[in-house]
């Protein structure tokens, strides 16, 4: 498998068909447009913070991909002939054998499978490089991740620390 070319074809709820792939170095502007594209509160969600658009040391974090520490998948559709992103999930490597997952899917978008679907791929990649765990932090009220990481049929463990849900997916 080569990370940086991964790409797979999803069905989504509707019965639209969403491409999953590894984040390109020009899906820069369409990384952007999917951000502008999002409510206060989704980008709360994801960032814990309140925000309307990244910085540049962000954008450049977030376009930073490597493949091996960083890994990148967007879900993009296919509208008026050219592909959009419609969300997007990411692992970060924190230590050796362990990353941090964390997706954001463009509300109107939402609902309709995209998360799960990013999430089955991502685990797919973290197998295949034999990562042990993932884990992330999810905003107790954040319902629809908290469901997709159930759906994994990882084994989760989870922790609170007031309005933070501290969660471990087991890889092995
Ligand atoms: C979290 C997020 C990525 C999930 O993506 P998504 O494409 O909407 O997820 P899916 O459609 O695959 O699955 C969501 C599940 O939550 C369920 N769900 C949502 N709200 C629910 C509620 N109030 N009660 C019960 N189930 C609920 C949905 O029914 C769905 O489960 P199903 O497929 O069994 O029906 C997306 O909502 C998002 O981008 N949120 C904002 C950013 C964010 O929260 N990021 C997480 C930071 S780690």
């Amino acid at each position: 498998m080569e990370v940086a070319k991964y790409e797979a074809v999803e069905t989504l709820r509707d019965g639209r068909q969403t491409r999953v792939r590894a984040l390109k170095s020009d899906d820069r502007a369409g990384l952007l447009s999917a951000v502008s594209k999002s409510s206060a509160q989704s980008l709360y969600r994801r960032f814990f913070s309140p925000k309307r658009s990244l910085t540049e040391d962000e954008v450049a974090y977030f376009m930073d991909v490597d493949f091996v520490d960083h890994v990148a998948l967007v879900a993009e559709l296919e509208e008026d002939g050219r592909g959009v992103i419609i969300g997007g999930g990411r692992y970060v490597l924190v230590e050796p054998g362990k990353a941090e997952v964390a997706f954001a899917v463009v509300d109107r978008y939402q609902e309709q499978g995209v998360g799960t679907a990013l999430m089955r791929h991502l685990v797919a990649i973290a197998r295949h490089v034999g990562l042990e765990e993932l884990t992330a932090e999810v905003l107790a009220d954040n319902i629809s991740m908290l469901k997709v990481f159930e759906k994994s049929g990882l084994r989760v463990s989870t922790t609170r620390d007031s309005g933070v849900i501290h969660v471990a997916l087991r890889l092995s």
